[in-house]
């Protein structure tokens, strides 16, 4: 029994890396990797590529057939339920069901209500061995979709909150000079992390004194979606923001933003600032991950991210669990998942 349990998470750690292959490339799919082992071997693997390309268990089917093997009586890994419904492909559960693969493990749910344990039962009802993987690798599997659970379980994406500081928690002086707190080191993480989620965000005021580029350059990535929150529209025609196509203005309130964003298939959020908008975002607990780069500087009067909030006891006050330190040259990375932020 053990070692079974041994040999599941083997397998389902490689589909587990296999569907990190997708990052930024599925939104609004989910990143989904599967592994097809028989007699021991593994006899096929494959992942999801793009949304709108074949599902990881057909990629999966596909690389075994490819090299011959004959899929009949296998146990198939997939980190996500199987689908059950028409897109813009074919069910996967069905297509397993027809391939004749004698067990199927899975590292969580679907979270689509379109989805969610039909796949499972589509499968049972064939007679197929289910077995549904806990804990730990459960845990993992959803961190690497949250954008997608979020926006299927609380319909608004998975969002970070980050920000340059100094090391009395101050963003910008009162003058508005912010430019250069932190060091290369910190701030080629800060593009890393850009190039990790699907949209980007600031407010007004951070374009009229920064006139950010908000693009990934540092590193190699796809550019998120850059996202202005701008009610009185003085964003200047000339902004970098809108030096290509992939922006957008929104002069709602965060709610409507959030949900615009969704229907723009943004899983995956992340607020770059300024004071103000963090500060707004992290009030009204739409705040799921900080990233918090503090340097090694003392700026005094100032501006943070925490404007207008006050608690009357610590015990009130947001936490952060899961807390990691980086140091990045003489800056250092504080990140964590907010309390605040609802379960995956
Ligand atoms: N150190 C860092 O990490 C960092 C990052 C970014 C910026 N900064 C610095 O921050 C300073 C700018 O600060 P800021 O607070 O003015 O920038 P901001 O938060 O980017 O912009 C604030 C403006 O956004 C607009 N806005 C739209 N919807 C909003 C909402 N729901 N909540 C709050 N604001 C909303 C408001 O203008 P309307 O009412 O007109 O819409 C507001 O004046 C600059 O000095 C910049 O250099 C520092
Ligand atoms: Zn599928």
């Amino acid at each position: 029994m053990e070692a079974k349990k041994i040999s599941h998470d083997i397998y389902m750690n490689k589909a587990l890396s296999l569907a990190s292959r997708g990052l930024r490339r599925t939104s609004p799919n989910p990143m989904v990797g599967c592994v097809i082992v028989k007699d021991g071997k593994i006899i096929g693997e494959g992942w999801h590529h793009e949304c709108g390309y074949p599902h990881a268990e057909i990629e999966a089917l596909n690389d075994a057939k490819a090299h011959n093997h004959d899929v009949r009586g296998s146990t198939v890994y997939v980190t996500l339920e199987p689908c059950s419904h028409y897109g813009k492909t074919p069910p996967c559960a069905n297509r397993l069901v027809e391939e004749g693969v004698s067990e199927v493990v899975v590292a969580m749910r679907d979270p689509n209500p379109k989805v969610n344990s039909k796949g499972i039962n589509i499968l049972r009802d064939a007679g197929i061995k289910l077995t549904e993987l806990e804990g730990e690798i459960n845990a993992r599997a959803k961190w690497l979709n949250r954008g997608f659970v979020f926006v299927h379980k609380y319909h608004r994406p998975f969002i970070t909150l980050k920000a340059a500081m100094s090391l009395d928690g101050k963003m910008c002086l009162d003058n508005g000079s912010s430019k250069w707190l932190t060091g290369i080191e910190a701030r080629t993480k800060a593009h890393e992390l850009r190039a990790s989620n699907d949209a980007l965000l600031v407010g007004v005021g951070t374009i009229l004194s920064d006139d950010p580029e908000l693009t990934v350059r540092h590193v190699a990535g796809i550019n998120p979606l850059r996202v202005v929150l701008d009610r009185q529209h003085r964003t200047p025609k000339n902004a970098k923001v809108r030096n290509d196509d992939n922006y957008v203005i929104l002069d709602c309130d965060i709610k409507s933003a959030l949900e615009e964003l969704v229907k723009r298939g943004v899983l995956t959020l992340m607020v770059e600032g300024g004071p103000e908008v963090l500060s707004t975002f992290l009030r009204e607990g739409f705040a799921d991950y900080v990233n918090l780069f503090y340097a090694p500087k003392i700026l005094g009067e100032g501006k943070g991210f925490n404007l207008g909030m006050g608690f009357d006891s610590v015990s009130e006050a947001f936490g952060v669990n899961y807390v990691k330190f980086t140091q990045l040259g003489q800056d250092i990375l504080v990140e964590g998942r907010l309390t605040c932020s609802p379960d995956l």
